[in-house]
């Protein structure tokens, strides 16, 4: 009944990352948790690897009354910007994971992105203060170059975020 070994708190109780749920056990202590809602990162072929077929992933979270969005993002990649708006309005003020694959790059990006645009927080801190959670978080060039646009355009993008779709 644990949650993922993988899960870190990026603020107690508000917004957890983690790598992919293994099983229908993980996800139930997802739920235990606390969590709510849940942002999938990988993209379908990742998820179908794992689970059989991207649907009996996203049933088995329903089962678990977890709300889900899927906003595929590739391996090494990061989110556009569109997608972290979507991200970051739907999360709204639900206590919410994010997951990816590895629960490092992918992941990482979005919880940095986050801290960055909903805290306030320097993008260098934002990658502090995830790596300190799960090291190795933010895997490549493209993944950090979106933290410091991020960073450049948080005042654009909390507005986007704050306005209705
Ligand atoms: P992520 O990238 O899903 O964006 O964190 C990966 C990191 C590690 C692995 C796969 C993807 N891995 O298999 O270890």
């Amino acid at each position: 009944m644990a949650a993922p070994d993988c899960m870190y708190w990026a603020e107690r109780g508000r917004l957890a990352g983690s790598c992919m749920p293994r099983s229908v056990e993980e996800l139930r202590g997802i739920r235990k948790a606390g969590i709510r809602r849940v942002v999938v990162l990988p993209e379908g072929h990742e998820i179908a690897d794992r689970w059989g077929d991207g649907p009996s992933y996203f049933e088995a979270l329903s089962t678990f009354d977890l709300e889900f969005l899927h906003e595929p993002v590739p391996d090494m990649e990061a989110p556009t910007v569109g997608q972290l708006v979507e991200i970051l309005r739907w999360i709204g003020e639900a206590p919410s994971l994010v997951h990816c694959i590895g629960g490092i790059g992918r992941t990482g990006t979005v919880i940095a992105s986050w801290l960055i645009v909903e805290r306030g927080m320097p993008a260098h801190e934002a990658l502090d203060t995830v790596r300190s959670l799960r090291p190795g978080s933010v895997q490549s060039y493209s993944q950090m170059r979106f933290l410091l646009d991020v960073e450049e355009n948080a005042d654009k993008i909390r507005k986007l975020v704050g306005s209705p779709s």
